[in-house]
């Protein structure tokens, strides 16, 4: 029997063809594993009016962990046109599976590395090394919305005088999107920020928020992101403000660390930290919980490119790399990362968003590369 039973959801489009790459590493590192493929993505919705299938919730009960490629997701009108003919018109509505996937498994933390490989062309600078902890299952990620407004929600609001003026809109005009944070989830977040902090070695850790206009969700965060702060006397605790720190990320990337953030400002912050060290294409990402975690690189699934393996597969490797992290397979995590560093560094081989349009070379060109200097 294999040492680790994996969940393999290549999901859609250019997620087929980095998961593709990323076997082709994991078979060369001879890593102890048998795949186990489960279905989510557009396909499944199209075909069964569910993107995320039972089945499939089953398949990762049964398994150590999950590696996912990408998913689409399309809004309200044109999902339901690709519906089958015969599930239209009941009722079923289109959800992100990987929302679902994040709440359903409790999966708490979405940890994002964005690091300047020395020799990439596309970094902004050389020496940004950071690391997003990103609040992954609640905040403005929620879920809990309204289209229109009821009646009955709008009533129990108006226990808030603001509230009022939006009567005279018409609640059938109102759309209502909440941000709920709980201090459980605020404090889980912060102190695993602080605790990565801590056992790598990083000497601050900055808070993104906006507690002088998010006054209650912003302002419970700031203060047990401080409390929690207390207990990490060698780490600094540094504030900023969401909108000030995109400022300060292009201006003086290199002076952070650990970032921390609730789920839509981490969501934000992270694809601009992904930028400034090349883009999506080497932005990994791990949604962890207590004891499952699903791997997936942060980019999305770039339907033009489907099937066409053409993507940058450096950000699914990564997220291989950090899926050696959690299972604590630390030897093939170090191999990984420094395979993928040499071939950055030496930069013959290397997809088109480095090379160029119609100048690069495959996903799979890249992989195969990667494998020569495990
Ligand atoms: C991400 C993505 C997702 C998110 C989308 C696809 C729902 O942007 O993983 O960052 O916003 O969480
Ligand atoms: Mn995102």
């Amino acid at each position: 029997m294999a040492k680790y039973r994996i969940a393999w959801m290549p999901g859609d489009g250019v997620g087929n063809d980095v998961m593709d790459a990323a076997r082709v590493v994991l078979d060369a590192l001879k890593f102890d594993a048998e795949y186990v493929p489960a279905d989510i993505g557009w396909e499944f919705w199209c075909q069964e009016g569910n993107p995320l299938p039972d089945r499939t919730l089953e398949i990762l009960k049964d398994t150590d962990c999950a590696l996912f490629g990408a998913i689409t997701s399309k809004p309200r009108d044109e999902a339901n046109e690709e519906l089958a003919p015969e599930l239209q018109g009941t009722g079923l509505s289109y959800f992100s599976p990987i929302v679902k996937l994040r709440q359903h498994l409790n999966l708490h933390t979405n940890l994002r590395p964005c690091k300047a490989y020395p020799g990439n062309p596309l970094n902004y600078r050389d020496d940004v090394d950071l690391v997003v902890f990103r609040e992954n299952t609640e905040g403005m990620y929620g879920g809990v919305e309204w289209f229109p407004l009821p009646e009955k929600i709008y009533d129990a609001l108006c226990d808030n005088p603001k509230m009022v003026k939006w009567k005279d809109k018409g609640l059938e005009n109102v759309a209502l999107s909440t941000r709920i944070m709980s201090k459980q989830g605020c404090e889980s977040i912060c102190r695993q920020a602080f605790e990565y902090a801590k056992t790598h070695n990083r000497k601050s850790v900055t808070l993104v928020e906006k507690p002088n206009v998010l006054r209650e969700t912003g302002g419970l965060m700031t203060r047990v992101f401080r409390e929690v702060a207390k207990e990490y006397s060698g780490i600094e605790a540094w504030e900023a403000n969401i909108d000030a720190m995109c400022m300060w990320m292009i201006k003086n990337p290199q002076d952070y660390d650990v970032i921390v953030a609730e789920n839509m400002f981490g969501d934000i912050i992270s694809d601009l930290c992904a930028g400034l060290v090349g883009g999506l294409g080497f932005a990994s990402a791990a949604n962890i919980g207590d004891d499952y975690a699903v791997f997936e690189p942060t980019h999305g699934s770039a339907p033009k490119y489907d099937g066409k393996f053409v993507v940058n597969p450096m950000a699914m490797l990564l997220t291989v790399k950090l899926m050696f992290d959690w299972l604590k397979e630390d030897e093939l995590a170090t191999r990984l990362e420094a395979a993928i560093a040499t071939v950055i560094k030496e930069g013959k081989v290397a997809t088109y968003d480095i090379k160029g349009r119609g100048k690069g070379d495959s996903t799979m060109d890249v992989a195969k590369e990667v494998t020569k200097h495990l």
